[in-house]
């Protein structure tokens, strides 16, 4: 956690880019309201969710009528919640400077409620302890749930809330909203995301659902929309005509971690390409939207998704890799393989590498690859999207074979190093021409002083405010299950073609990955740099 005195808060500058931008909701705390977080005894809340309402309340960002009330299985009182939530802020690296008198004051705020997400109990005592805050308050009932539950709760809980009037259909009208915010993953399968997209329907509208991808809140992400949009330059060039193709990579150091039981059912395909990947994905590909703001960005991003090529079951072999980690060395130390890991089953066949290759059917991007990777025990924490450009029709410089330069690439760098970088070739200094590849870099860390937004600040927020513009669709979600099911399909019902495990903890991944652009000509853009320590 930051302690210098002088580290500027962080929505002080997303309010400044309001005011400059002639007026933003974001520089207004929202209404008054009290956020329900199920699940808070967990891992989410500890690091994310606590700590990204504290910056809030640091920057003056939070209504001044805000409680929070925590609702977890595990016993705790008020008093046991707030010293750890205290903690939890002291601890974060995400955590603003630690300020003592709004630490209190929010940590004052904080409620808990323990009982199971199915009984009626702790609905009846949320009931109460909702009555209470919001008679004391003063103010008309609003109120934000977020689900931060293992997943096979989502359903039962929004159940339970309908049940138990806790919620409101429909946008209010002055008595009061209900949003409900879910996190990922909505479903495992389309059929179940279906079924969770019908049976909250009938306890919620559409317009009160929030369901969260934390990508879609990271600065870097926001700013692929007006890197294209804001900029004449780049939009003209940004099509089939120029690009050769997308290579889209979320690479990660760390193994499974304490997730064992999540991510053995889920795997990497259901972890990382239903939502970051393909929301990534569709950021880039997607057309202008006629305005910054709910439906219009998500039906450009969802027609992207509509766009994608179907995958053919018959031949996946020529489109996806899948790999699993066995043992191997990170940053100078020994890594155990997955199989290895605690709560994992020694003949594991979950997936911790995934290479896919996509096609998006439109005028926009026919017969250009986009080029998806993502995996757990890579070489480095990498996560960035690089456009490589065609390559010019002639290059009539290559004097020597070291002036083979390569395509000109732009790359958007979300993780580390967050920024934008453009490759370009440049005559070498000296009597005779010759070329060498050269950087044009822009960075956040230097271009811009103030502290920026966590991806959790800015969509928690939004969801305060009723901007639903950062979150996942309906349509939207089941459209992506869609993209993926054949592959789901094929992989439960055989075995990895290459033996599991298939890449060394510390590499790229399998050697299949780098076949699988080495088959159209092309290769990975692999970052050798190790990522700094997280
Ligand atoms: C989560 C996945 O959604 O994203 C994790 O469940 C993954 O498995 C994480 O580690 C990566 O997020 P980030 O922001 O660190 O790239």
């Amino acid at each position: 956690m930051t302690t210098s005195e002088s580290a500027p808060a962080v929505v002080d500058a997303r309010a400044a880019a309001g005011t400059a931008q002639g007026g933003s909701i974001l520089e207004r705390p929202s209404d008054p309201c009290t956020l329900v977080i199920f699940g808070a005894s967990g891992d989410l809340t500890h690091r994310k969710l606590i700590p990204a309402l504290y910056n809030l309340s640091c920057a003056h960002m939070l209504p001044e009528r805000c409680a929070v009330i925590g609702f977890a299985v595990s016993p705790m009182e008020d008093r046991t919640f707030r010293e750890a939530m205290e903690e939890a802020i002291r601890s974060s690296d995400e955590a603003d400077t630690y300020d003592e008198a709004v630490c209190s004051a929010f940590i004052n705020s904080l409620h808990y409620i323990t009982a199971d997400f199915e009984g009626a109990a702790g609905y009846e005592a949320l009931s109460a302890k909702l009555e209470e805050i919001e008679k004391a308050h003063g103010d008309a009932p609003n109120r934000l749930f977020y689900l931060a539950t293992p997943p096979s709760f989502y359903g039962d809980i929004v159940a339970r809330l309908g049940e138990h009037n806790l919620v409101q259909k429909g946008i209010s009208s002055g008595n009061g909203w209900t949003r409900v915010i879910i996190e990922k993953p909505f479903g495992h399968d389309l059929a179940t995301a279906e079924k969770l997209n019908q049976d909250i329907h009938t306890v919620l509208d559409e317009e009160q659902i929030y369901r969260i991808d934390h990508y879609l809140g990271k600065e870097t992400v926001q700013n692929i929309l007006a890197f294209r949009f804001a900029n004449t330059v780049i939009e003209p060039i940004w099509n089939r005509q120029y690009i050769d193709h997308v290579q889209i990579t979320a690479a990660e150091t760390l193994g499974v971690e304490h997730r064992a039981a999540y991510y053995e059912e889920a795997g990497c395909l259901r972890d990382m390409f239903q939502n970051h990947l393909l929301q990534l994905l569709s950021t880039v590909a997607m057309e202008p939207p006629v305005r910054y703001a709910g439906s219009s960005v998500r039906d450009r991003k969802a027609d992207v998704l509509r766009s994608i090529v179907p995958i053919n079951p018959e031949s996946l072999t020529d489109i996806v890799v899948r790999g699993q980690y066995g043992p191997g060395n990170i940053d100078g130390g020994v890594a155990s393989g997955y199989r290895q890991e605690d709560g994992v089953s020694p003949t594991s066949y979950t997936e911790t590498f995934v290479a896919l290759k996509l096609c998006v059917d439109n005028w926009r991007w026919a017969d250009v690859p986009f080029y998806l990777r993502s995996g757990k025990r890579l070489r480095s924490k990498t996560t960035e999207i690089a456009i490589q450009f065609k390559r010019v029709p002639s290059l009539f410089f290559q004097f020597s074979p070291e002036d083979v330069i390569e395509p000109n690439h732009i790359v958007i760098r979300i993780y580390p190093d967050e920024g934008i970088s453009l490759h370009f070739g440049a005559k070498l200094p000296g009597p005779t021409m010759h070329l060498r590849q050269v950087e044009m870099n822009f960075s956040y860390a230097t271009a811009f002083k103030a502290q920026r937004a966590t991806a959790y600040e800015t969509l928690l927020l939004d969801a305060m405010h009723g901007d639903p513009t950062l979150f996942n669709r309906d349509d939207a979600v089941e459209t992506a299950w869609a993209v993926l099911q054949p592959i789901m399909d094929v992989w439960s019902a055989s075995r990895p073609f290459q033996p599991f495990p298939n890449y060394a903890a510390g590499s790229w991944g399998p050697e299949q990955s780098e076949e699988l652009l080495r088959r159209d000509g092309r290769a990975w853009r692999n970052n050798p740099a190790p990522a700094p320590a997280r």
